[in-house]
């Protein structure tokens, strides 16, 4: 199975989502809820899989509610593998199929290096990493079984392109972990017309830190982490940066592209 080439057709079609399905999980907040908004405004049925089960819920209603396509949700925990395959039956059985599967949900670590326990260290590489191998593993196989082409999203981070500042080595091995996953997965998974992207935000506000604005300059440069204080480009990023972004990777209009992350940092590491 190839891609087609799609000179033909029309930008705004290459953009629609219109009969896909997706799943994208933790999207009950943050930057997956933006990313959820945005397929669901291409067009596509989205499945929030996040282990808030009640925002999952709350997040679908107000989507739902604002799209004509279907979302729906469940409660689902990234670091449990026996409840993503729940996901991709349940997204299967509701939508009939899987077009686009985005890894998102993921956690911070703020332990510094000499303090890190293993349990800390194996919780964060079990939810951000290995729930990023067992969803793009799980969602692969439902699309190959299908006979159908797909895209998986792996969320990164700057922190998965170069180490970050003092208590993020954890964070920061998953998602360079989630950055090699993308380039090795989209080598296996090509011949089967499924590909493979992932995205790299630098900070960006979510509902979680909004409060940051009302911090002065002082303030903010006291916390070691890139971007807080804004980017290159004059102003911090926001959740619909990444989200804009993970559309173009899951649309048609980014089928030439397989195995890269994208850097969404405002310039940052440039
Ligand atoms: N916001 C940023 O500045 C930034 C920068 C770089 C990378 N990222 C990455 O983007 C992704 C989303 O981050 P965010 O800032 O939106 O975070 P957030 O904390 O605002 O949202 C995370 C979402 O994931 C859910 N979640 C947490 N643990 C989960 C689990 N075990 N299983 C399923 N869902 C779970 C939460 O309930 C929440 O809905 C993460 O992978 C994060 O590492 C964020």
């Amino acid at each position: 199975m190839g891609i087609p080439d799609v000179s033909g057709r029309s930008l705004s079609d290459l953009y629609s989502l219109r009969g896909r399905s997706a799943v994208v999980t933790g999207a009950a907040w943050g930057l997956g809820k933006a990313t959820a908004r945005r397929l669901a405004e291409a067009g596509a049925s989205v499945l929030i899989a996040d282990i808030d089960g009640e925002a999952a819920t709350a997040c679908a209603q107000e989507l739902d509610a604002q799209f004509e396509s279907r979302i729906i949700a469940v409660q689902m925990d990234a670091g449990d593998p026996s409840a993503i395959k729940a996901t991709v039956d349940l997204a299967v059985r509701e939508f009939g199929q899987i077009d686009i599967w985005v890894n998102n949900a993921g956690i911070p670590s703020f332990v510094p290096l000499l303090d890190l326990e293993d349990a800390d260290f194996d919780q964060v590489i079990a939810i951000n990493l290995k729930g990023a191998f067992i969803g793009a593993r799980e969602a692969a196989r439902s699309m190959i079984g299908a006979e159908r082409p797909g895209v998986i999203v792996n969320v990164a981070s700057l922190a998965g392109v170069m180490g970050i500042s003092a208590g993020q080595a954890a964070y920061c091995a998953s998602k360079h972990g989630v950055v090699g996953l993308t380039r090795q997965m989209s080598i296996e998974l090509a011949p089967h017309a499924i590909r493979v992207l992932g995205v790299a935000p630098g900070f960006s506000v979510t509902e979680k830190t909004m409060f940051l604005a009302e911090l002065d300059e002082d303030a903010l440069s006291q916390i070691p982490i890139p971007g807080i204080g804004g980017s290159r480009l004059g102003r911090v990023g926001v959740a619909d940066d990444i989200a804009r972004a993970i559309l173009f990777c899951a649309s048609d209009m980014a089928l030439f592209m397989t195995g890269s992350t994208l850097l969404l940092d405002g310039g940052i590491a440039a």
